[in-house]
């Protein structure tokens, strides 16, 4: 899976300046035109909720007299949000608050001291921005830091800050921690979904072993938060992603079922959890890998760290064999043989992206495998 990855084509992404520096240097009063976003921020609904989202708690899941309501929990969150708070997740402290302090830490450093772990052309990995394909293209009001943790041999440490001194430590028990959190998230999920046996063991081995990439993000504050995004709407193409917030500032909004941006509070101690496409495919759609974008703030900056969870390569990636016997349904996705195998596709659809990528894997869509049609009346 890794040799695969590593020849994906990534040169078309273009290092771009860092907003915390324009922000440290200039301290705009007004939002610069590339970051220029009121297009996104102002359109769609914003709602408040009145109940709050979802809330499970793992220890009822382990727990065998609680594990049945808090299975119905879990099955109601995923089919209505893709989303959920965990708590009682049973993370140390310990290990949560080092690996916050060491993010915060790094991003506090002068701008010359995190460059040497700046992304090199042609990769995503290290300090710097996500895809910008163009020079002309618009910004997020983001940096981050992006790098593989698990298997630990796909590790680029060069690209692992040694300052703060404690950062590598933090954030090898943190990614360790992660792994073992989300196979068995990922176990009850399964179980939700009516998966027993051998393809849950299947499923959660794959996860134990999977590959594990960990996203710091930074959102400086921002003059004008109404006029420039975060991170732009997308659906994680994970299996599952768990966020933790660093600090008490709101970002994160997730699309609810009816469209309205909803925001999802930052709870001190618990983590999010969203499901990605992998697992939207897994589930043949009873599940939903939801859209989600972070806004930013005009007075404060604010910290997330984001650990994107893929199975290993001994799980194909397409619906659950179980949940199609069991629903007597048809497959709505077609199968991938493995998550790299996914992933690449991912890639390449990045070029042209003008339908959602898991669409393009749909079975009903007879030219699945070929450019939108708008796009091949213009090449
Ligand atoms: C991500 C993400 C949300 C946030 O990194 O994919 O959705 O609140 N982050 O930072
Ligand atoms: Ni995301």
């Amino acid at each position: 899976m890794e040799e695969k990855e590593e020849g994906v084509n990534l040169n078309w992404t273009l290092p771009v300046s860092s907003v915390q520096e324009l922000v440290r240097q200039r301290q705009p009063d007004a939002v610069p035109p590339r970051y220029l976003r009121d297009d996104i921020v102002m359109a769609g609904h914003h709602r408040e909720l009145s109940q709050g989202l979802p809330r499970i708690d793992l220890g009822k899941l382990m727990d065998p007299p609680s594990r049945s309501t808090e299975l119905c929990n879990l099955h109601s969150a995923c089919r209505q949000w893709g989303l959920f708070l965990l708590v009682n997740h049973g993370v140390l402290d310990e290990g949560m608050r080092m690996m916050k302090e060491n993010v915060q830490g790094f991003f506090d450093l002068p701008h010359h001291e995190k460059q040497k772990s700046a992304q090199k052309p042609g990769s995503l990995e290290g300090y710097g921005q996500a895809f910008v394909t163009s020079h002309d293209q618009k910004l997020q009001w983001n940096d981050m830091i992006f790098l593989k943790c698990h298997p630990a041999h796909a590790r680029n440490l060069d690209l692992w800050p040694k300052n703060p001194p404690e950062f590598r430590i933090a954030l090898e028990k943190y990614s360790e921690d992660m792994r073992k959190l989300a196979a068995e998230v990922v176990k009850y999920i399964g179980m939700a979904l009516g998966i027993h046996e051998g393809e849950l063991d299947l499923l959660t081995k794959s996860f134990g072993e999977g590959k594990y990439e960990v996203r710091m993000n930074y959102y400086p504050a921002c003059p004008e938060p109404e006029r420039a995004i975060g991170l732009l709407p997308h659906a994680d193409i994970s299996g599952i992603t768990l966020l933790t917030e660093c600090g008490n500032i709101p970002g994160l909004q997730v699309l609810s079922k009816d469209n309205c941006w909803v925001t999802v509070p930052p709870v001190p101690g618990g983590i999010v959890v969203n499901l990605g496409q992998i697992m939207e495919v897994y589930s043949n759609g009873t599940y939903r890998a939801p859209d989600h974008r972070a806004v930013v703030n005009k007075e404060k900056e604010r910290v997330s760290i984001a650990t994107f969870c893929y199975p290993s390569p001994s799980l194909p990636v397409g619906p659950s064999p179980q949940l199609l016997a069991a629903t007597g349904l048809p497959p709505i996705y077609q199968t991938l043989s493995n998550s790299g195998e996914f992933l690449q596709c991912f890639l390449s659809h990045k070029l042209d992206d003008a339908v959602p990528f898991i669409d393009t894997l749909k079975l009903q869509t007879p030219n699945r495998c070929v450019r939108p049609f708008h796009l091949l009346l213009v090449l």
